[in-house]
């Protein structure tokens, strides 16, 4: 549908690993497929609301560009952008964080998990999901893809585009989500907790770019059970399972295909079959990263043919917002 207007980010750290490929990446490159118009931006402001170092972050924007190109998202059928390079978010996020109250953020439970885990939360990481919001209504997106861990932070946008429709007059879409149908993929070390960068142990997270060695291994210690046969059953064998449904994702097959397939096989045989699949899977995908690697310049100019793109869009609609305001 052409009215429709997609839009999500993604944070700059780096090389994604398998989650972040399976939950949110993989169902960019499907959702660039429709005609509708698809903005993919590489929040780099939302990145600093934890400390990062300067060479560091530009390192990971440049991979994290690296990684979405060779997954499959086309800069030609979707624009691809650097956040901080279209001034418009960080200032419609200033006007949305003027209709939303302190103790609504408070409630918020990824604000709580992250407070916790620190003393000292910034104030922008406290504010994180209004500029989330501006992000997102910026370019009056219909539909967001997220993950299931966001959906909380979607509702927000969809509270301030409300309040803002109220104040100002009928102007923002309420966006809707787009789930991706893997929802989590867990941990190798811990099938209880999902997968993630932050995970402090080794061998838990399997990067895109991981050597088949590498894949081989974290596979092979993955953390499964004593029962030796291939079931799915995430609630009573959640490590078993996560290996089904990464071989499921990277595959393309059904569970029931792959339990059939199974039969017969006990759980460390399986998981050479797993690695296998992702190694397939992920071999072309990590060649073409380090190929992309070599050519900064290439990577900066896609960055800033999307900024551009992305500006066309953006600096007309926040002129609106501005006289609708007052301004
Ligand atoms: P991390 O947990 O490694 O910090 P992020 O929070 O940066 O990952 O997530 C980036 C995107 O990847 C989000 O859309 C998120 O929903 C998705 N994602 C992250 N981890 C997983 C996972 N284990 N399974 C499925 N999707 C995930
Ligand atoms: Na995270």
């Amino acid at each position: 549908n052409k009215e429709n207007l997609i839009f999500s980010g993604i944070q700059p750290t780096g090389i994604p690993h398998l989650g972040n490929y399976l939950g949110a990446i993989e169902n960019w490159i499907t959702l660039q497929e429709h005609d509708s118009a698809v903005l993919y931006s590489i929040v780099d402001l939302h990145s600093i609301t934890v400390p990062q170092d300067p060479s560091v972050l530009r390192q990971n924007i440049l991979d994290m560009t690296a990684s979405l190109i060779a997954c499959g998202i086309n800069p030609e059928r979707s624009v691809l952008f650097q956040q901080s390079q279209v001034p418009e978010h960080a200032e419609l996020g200033w006007i949305l964080g003027c209709l939303i109250s302190m103790p609504r953020l408070r409630h918020l439970p990824q604000w709580k998990i992250k407070s916790g885990q620190k003393n000292e939360s910034s104030v922008g990481l406290f504010t994180y999901p209004v500029l989330q919001a501006a992000d997102i209504l910026l370019y009056k997106s219909t539909h967001v893809p997220v993950g299931e861990d966001q959906l909380k932070h979607l509702e927000l946008a969809q509270d301030i585009a409300r309040s803002f429709n109220n104040k100002y007059g009928d102007f923002f879409p309420i966006p809707r989500p787009l789930l991706s149908s893997v929802k989590k993929v867990k941990s190798l070390r811990d099938p209880l907790a999902k997968m993630s960068k932050s995970d402090p142990q080794t061998l838990a997270t399997l990067y895109i770019t991981d050597s088949p060695e590498d894949i081989i291994l974290k596979i092979r210690k993955a953390v499964t059970d004593f029962t030796s046969e291939v079931t799915f059953d995430p609630e009573r064998r959640p490590g078993v399972s996560n290996m089904v449904t990464i071989h499921a994702a990277v595959s393309g097959m059904s569970v029931e295909d792959i339990l059939n397939q199974s039969q017969g096989l006990d759980t460390a045989h399986y998981k050479q079959v797993v690695a296998e699949a992702v190694i397939q899977k992920f071999t072309p995908i990590r060649e073409e990263i380090q190929k992309l690697q070599t050519d900064p310049g290439y990577l900066w100019s896609i960055l800033n043919h999307g900024t551009e793109k992305a500006k066309e869009l953006a600096v007309p609609q926040y002129q609106h917002v501005k006289k609708l305001v007052g301004f």
